[in-house]
């Protein structure tokens, strides 16, 4: 079964050419791309779907969410609108609500949070462990998050739970923990930062993920200056998340993890992955971005849903706010919403014959994950802020909205 989807007003890639076409068609076979190029040279589909000139873009790639949880945190935040700071403490809160939901609750919640994001136009979407911080309920975790989402990370380094020694903890998260979720997950996280874990514990954890043979990805720098970009550079972690608190050093560090990089070869360093949403819901400075950038550190913006820091799935929010806000361009931001969630993710390539599809950008062979705007253009999305920009999307070539 194949669908040419023409009259596209704009057509923006993601591609490594970073092509944008104008009166443009894409032809989806079966879950993948099969053409793209000029709607007037475009080949017979058994279906046609009009654009009448809207834009296509990828998917949104989230590579950074918390959908594994159970309460709310209304209280906590109205608190911080009113002058209290974000303390990681809060984890806590929703730990003992997690652990006291049943799975079929639990899994039903993840999956109205799933179904929230991509009617959004997200169509690639990792979730983390974090909110069980026992052996028992981080596997329980894991093994949900696997029902749910297409990339899962162990993160039972998230808080030190409370009355335990934190040594003893960084134990069971390397040892126990890790052999429990393992069959679950494909990554390993750790919040390193002033009250949760410090250099040398999330040393430890890096150690033995990497060991069992994880991915690896890293909390760093959001609540002030740290080790945790040094950390993921060190370590040759996919990325390193929040990044709001950054020396030169760090900039650099990042920067030389890309040295030699070649797109079309899998060999990379790590990502900065900004959370803007987060950012903005914790009234921490924005991450940089534009220096980021600027200085050669490839980017990927994240929504962070989660219940204390950024409780919203809201990929064009993160858009519309690093263009408005960070100073990116459009493209910019979109590619860090897309190509850079799939780079993140060591997902932007792919087998087109026989092994997982590319995601993040629209290219022959790639996987036709699509996000069609009620716009003729991507600038409509920093232009018009707030407003529901989703008109269709497909993922793995199925109409999904
Ligand atoms: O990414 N920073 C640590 N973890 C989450 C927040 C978790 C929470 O407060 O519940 C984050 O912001």
């Amino acid at each position: 079964m194949s669908t040419l989807l023409t009259n596209l007003g704009e057509l923006m890639t993601q591609d490594q050419e970073q092509r944008v076409l104008r009166n443009a068609a894409v032809v989806i076979e079966g879950e993948r791309i099969a053409w793209l190029g000029a709607a007037a040279a475009a080949p017979a589909a058994d279906d046609v779907f009009d654009a009448e000139g809207r834009a296509l873009l990828p998917g949104w790639v989230d590579s950074h969410t918390h959908l594994i949880f159970a309460g709310d945190r209304t209280a906590e935040f109205e608190a911080r609108m009113a002058g209290e700071s974000y303390s990681a403490g809060g984890i806590a809160v929703t730990t003992g609500a997690t652990r006291s939901t049943g799975d079929y609750d639990l899994t039903r919640l993840a999956l109205g949070r799933v179904a929230e994001a991509v009617s959004q136009g997200t169509t690639y979407l990792e979730t983390k462990t974090g909110y069980g911080l026992d052996v028992e309920q981080e596997a329980r975790s894991a093994r949900i998050a696997s029902t749910v989402a297409d990339e899962v990370t162990y993160l039972g380094a998230h808080l030190v739970p409370a009355g335990m020694d934190a040594d003893d903890y960084t134990d069971l998260v390397c040892g126990p923990m890790l052999d429990a979720v393992r069959p679950y997950v494909k990554w390993a996280d750790v919040f390193c930062e002033r009250g949760a874990f410090t250099e040398e514990q999330s040393r430890r954890v890096l150690r033995a993920c990497r060991n069992a043979g994880l991915g690896l990805r890293v909390h760093g720098n959001q609540l002030g200056p740290g080790p945790g970009v040094q950390l993921a550079v060190e370590f040759g972690a996919a990325s390193v998340d929040h990044v709001n608190y950054l020396s030169d050093e760090d900039v650099d560090a990042l920067a030389a993890s890309w040295s030699g990089w070649d797109a079309g070869s899998g060999a990379r360093g790590t990502v900065a992955t900004c959370l803007p949403a987060c950012d903005l819901s914790t009234r921490q400075p924005l991450a940089p971005g534009r220096s980021l950038l600027d200085a050669g550190v490839p980017l990927a913006l994240a929504s962070n849903c989660n219940p204390g820091t950024s409780y919203t799935s809201s990929m064009a929010y993160c858009v519309t706010t690093a263009v408005l806000q960070m100073r990116l361009s459009v493209h910019e931001a979109v590619r860090a919403a897309t190509y850079g969630g799939a780079l993140a993710l060591g997902r932007e390539l792919g087998n087109d014959v026989d092994g997982e599809r590319a995601v993040g950008s629209i290219a022959v062979g790639h996987r036709a994950d699509l996000h069609l705007l009620n716009a003729p253009s991507a600038t409509h999305l920093a232009y018009r802020p707030g407003m529901p920009l989703t008109h269709a999307v497909w993922r793995a070539g199925v109409r999904a909205r």
